[in-house]
């Protein structure tokens, strides 16, 4: 039996996942360290940026004395000077902290994502298309990154030259407050209503984006039959269509954008904090020099007015990532892997007890079919296209659940077994045969990754697969193209059977149905299956007659039903389906 333990075995910290907010912070709690570094250099460096005007202002009193003070001067610039770098010790913690937070939070969500879709149902995965999920996988994880550098890293920074004018303004007159503390609450005001407004729109760029990619990752997978209809033209249509849909989203974000009043604001409020400061200097209260500090306060608000057309979008879009990510992982997951279930060794009995079964989405595929086989037997299941033949192998090795009745292998109901010990156990070649972009011996390897070259060689000699891969000049490291196209169906279905000898399983599904080959092959690969059928019990799905001859249970399926079952010689005597597959 294979030793490869099942992915989604893999336990990890639990994260908050009712909800984006609450996701994403429970993630960047998980770094406090980053996060004071970041508060720490904000903080000073809006506060060594309030000291400029603060210091100017007082230089301009020195000089407007009846005797101008200029010894002050050179002090002050060394200060000034002193200061700012100092500041820019701090700008570098605070935007380090960002990005080291972001590249971290990145990291870590891909992984709890990754895990997450490993162990999800085949249910799942079918209903769930490619594109859409590498969409989530690459560009949302990537917006979650960049929600904190620069989003929420100048989010932070603004808000603290917000601050800074509050604090420091009453050190002129105390009325001078009156300004930045207005400006405060409006910006605060505007900006809730305008990310109220934003989220739709972050949302629909965010889904557009998405689908647009599960488009053109499903026209690119199946560009053979795309180009073998002649449908290039229609697909670049749709494509376009797509693509139009993204860009009018971020039009349409980009409108909003461009209607948030901070600008505006921040001309108001430069032009009111002057009035009222120069009022003030009119009624003796203040000198020219604290005017002029004062209006320099006023000055750090365009950080905040300028990042935050752009850095609340980034929050926003970063959300709404976070949200898609998390949709997709909190989406349902009826897998019970049962890890406390049977996990003994397999002898290899099967026995279906009035198995009914249909897809989630469609109508009834199987009904009421019973048999059993002996542990070491094989079993020929034969049927017409769309009969139901691979759902109901499928189903032993709990890809999918069945709907009524129950499925026993060596008498436990599968649903009794241990997830990862059944599916170890089971080998499953399926009808489209999946070869990683790796190399040969890896994919001949996949379900034992420690088997040295001798044994990958001795599996694929048994498999007569050998043969070919020599003539490779890369032999067994020849890497194969994407979902090995770079191979001939016969080529792949012995690479398939290869894998399975070396995993040597107990149960052998074999789902044969729709290979077509020379008859030179043909011979190599017959002898490759019932080599691989000995000794462990095998369903064998085909259309071979000799195979089909040769099976000690043959079970026809029709419309979803058991049509008839027995060998070859009561079949042929009892069955008219059966006679008339072989008289065609
Ligand atoms: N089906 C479905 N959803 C799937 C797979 C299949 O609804 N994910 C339906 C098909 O439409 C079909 C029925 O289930 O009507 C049986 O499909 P299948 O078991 O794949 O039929 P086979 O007998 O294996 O057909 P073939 O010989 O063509 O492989
Ligand atoms: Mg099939």
């Amino acid at each position: 039996m294979s030793n490869s333990p099942a992915e989604f075995t893999i336990q990890r910290p639990v994260f908050e996942r009712s909800g984006a907010v609450r996701w994403v912070v429970s993630h960047a709690t998980q770094h406090w360290g980053i996060i004071i570094m970041l508060l720490i250099g904000a903080f000073g460096n809006a506060a060594l940026a309030a000291v400029v005007p603060l210091l100017v202002g007082d230089a301009f009193n020195a000089m407007l004395k009846p005797v101008a003070d200029t010894s002050v001067l050179l002090p002050l610039a060394l200060l000034i000077g002193g200061t700012q770098i100092l500041r820019g010790v701090l700008q570098l913690g605070r935007n380090f902290g960002a990005e080291l937070l972001g590249q971290r939070l990145e990291r870590e969500i891909r992984d709890e994502m990754y895990i997450s879709l490993l162990g999800k149902s085949m249910t799942f995965h079918s209903l769930q298309p490619v594109g859409d999920t590498m969409a989530r996988a690459t560009n949302d994880v990537r917006e979650v990154n960049l929600m904190f550098s620069p989003g929420i890293n100048l989010v932070i920074g603004s808000f603290f030259f917000i601050i800074m004018p509050i604090l420091a303004a009453p050190r002129y007159h105390p009325a001078l407050l009156v300004t930045p503390v207005a400006f405060a609450i409006v910006y605060f005001l505007a900006l809730v209503r305008y990310l109220k407004t934003l989220e739709p729109i972050s949302d629909e760029v965010r889904a557009s984006f998405g689908e647009m990619n599960s488009h053109l990752s499903e026209s690119l997978d199946g560009v053979e039959t795309v180009k073998g209809a002649a449908q290039e033209n229609a697909e670049v249509e749709k494509f376009i269509v797509n693509a139009a849909r993204v860009r009018d989203a971020f039009i349409r974000q980009g409108d909003t954008e461009a209607r948030f009043i901070a600008f505006l604001l921040y001309g108001i409020a430069i032009a009111a904090g002057l009035t009222h400061a120069l009022i003030l200097f009119r009624m003796g209260l203040l000198n020219t020099g604290q005017v002029i500090g004062y209006f320099g306060l006023l000055r750090m608000l365009d950080f905040p007015t300028f990042t935050s057309t752009w850095a609340y979008t980034q929050v926003s879009m970063g959300l709404s990532s976070a949200r898609r990510i998390l949709e997709l992982m909190n989406r349902e997951n009826n897998l019970d892997q049962n890890t406390a279930g049977d996990a003994g060794a397999m002898r290899g009995e099967i026995e279906f007890r009035n198995v009914g079964f249909g897809y989630p989405d469609g109508s009834t595929v199987l009904e009421n079919v019973s048999f059993r086989v002996k542990p070491g037997r094989t079993v020929a299941i034969v049927g017409q296209t769309g009969a139901g033949k691979t759902s109901l192998v499928k189903l032993v090795n709990r890809t999918y659940d069945v709907s009524n009745g129950k499925i026993l292998v060596d008498g436990v109901d599968v649903r009794d077994w241990n997830l990862a010990a059944l599916r170890s156990q089971i080998s499953m070649i399926e009808q489209d045969i999946f070869l990683f972009s790796r190399s040969i011996s890896d994919n001949i390897a996949f379900g034992r990754p420690g088997a040295t070259r001798a044994q990958v060689e001795a599996a694929a000699q048994a498999a007569q697969a050998h043969e070919f891969i020599e003539t490779f000049d890369q032999g067994y490291d020849t890497v194969i193209g994407e979902r090995g196209v770079t191979l001939s169906g016969g080529q792949r279905q012995r690479l398939a059977l290869a894998r399975a000898f070396l995993t040597d399983p107990r149960v052998l599904i074999l789902d044969d149905s729709t290979s077509a080959i020379d008859s030179a092959t043909e011979d190599k690969i017959q002898r490759a299956i019932s080599a691989a059928a000995q000794g462990r019990t095998t369903l064998l799905i085909t259309h071979r007659l000799s195979q089909i001859r040769w099976a000690d249970l043959i079970i026809v399926i029709r419309k979803g039903k058991v049509a008839a079952m027995g060998n070859h010689e009561e079949l042929m005597k009892t069955s008219e389906a059966y006679a008339r597959i072989f008289r065609e």
